[in-house]
């Protein structure tokens, strides 16, 4: 089947505070914005790209990658799960969607492999790249000025979801509008299909794919990308 790359970059950055949208900021040379798509491009498999752009975007137009012949531009919208749909009313019905955030330049060509290779499972709707939980994981009780610790979970069950994530584009899109429509607590793509009863698959994937959230996580990015690319 067909593979199409969906970007959500239509985020402000709030939590980077710095000067513009943070998939503008630039890492060893070119923006974050430019090392994911370029990675996502140099793929064998994926056969186009769609991202979401914010309408009020002064950066894209001054990017080569916009007017690159496998990329389509989309306005994005108030959440994530919105400009993830808007990218996906683009991408054709027999497609499978590969989600990927812009904020995480550092993922490996192989880590996308292994996640491809869900295609091919037939017990399971889609998967997403994971990590396991590191550290002990303590479920606090009802807010107060003092948490307390209620219990500790088990670290053992607990993966960290990190992107692309893959699914079939119109079972993704029927999820995601259910999901939303229900006001469930859509933060992922993966959500929205457990929402609708689908099983995913968990993919291990490199911890070194983190998503750029603030400002030191970019010297971080800047080591891991130095690392992956030697
Ligand atoms: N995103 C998007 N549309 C939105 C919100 C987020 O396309 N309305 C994208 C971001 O551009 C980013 C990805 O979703 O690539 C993951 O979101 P996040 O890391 O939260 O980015 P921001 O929302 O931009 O950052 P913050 O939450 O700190 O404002
Ligand atoms: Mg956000």
């Amino acid at each position: 089947p067909l593979v199409v790359a969906v970007i959500p970059a239509a985020g402000i950055g709030n939590r980077m505070q710095a000067d513009r949208p943070k998939q503008y900021l630039s890492l060893a040379g070119k923006t974050i914005l430019e090392h994911t798509v370029e990675l996502l491009l140099s793929h064998p498999k994926i056969h186009s790209i769609v991202i979401a752009i914010s309408a009020k975007d002064t950066y894209i137009h001054s990017l080569s990658i916009a007017t690159h012949e496998k990329v389509t531009l989309v306005e994005g919208g108030a959440e994530r799960a919105d400009s993830v749909l808007s990218a996906l009313s683009k991408v054709p019905k027999e497609c499978w969607a590969l989600v990927h955030d812009a904020a995480r330049p550092c993922v490996a060509i192989n880590d996308i492999d292994n996640l491809l290779s869900v295609m091919r499972d037939e017990s399971v709707a889609g998967g997403i790249l994971a990590t396991p939980v590191r550290d002990t994981m303590k479920r606090a009780s009802s807010k107060s000025d003092q948490p307390l610790i209620s219990y500790t979970e088990s670290r053992e069950a607990l993966w960290h979801a990190l992107t692309p994530q893959l699914f079939p584009s119109t079972l993704l899109i029927n999820a995601l509008n259910r999901a939303l429509q229900d006001g469930a607590n859509v933060t992922d793509e993966a959500s929205a299909i457990e929402h609708v009863g689908g099983k995913v698959a968990l993919i291990s994937g490199n911890p070194a794919n983190i998503k750029i959230t603030h400002p030191a996580d970019l010297p971080l990015a800047e080591f891991y990308l130095q690392q992956r690319d030697k």
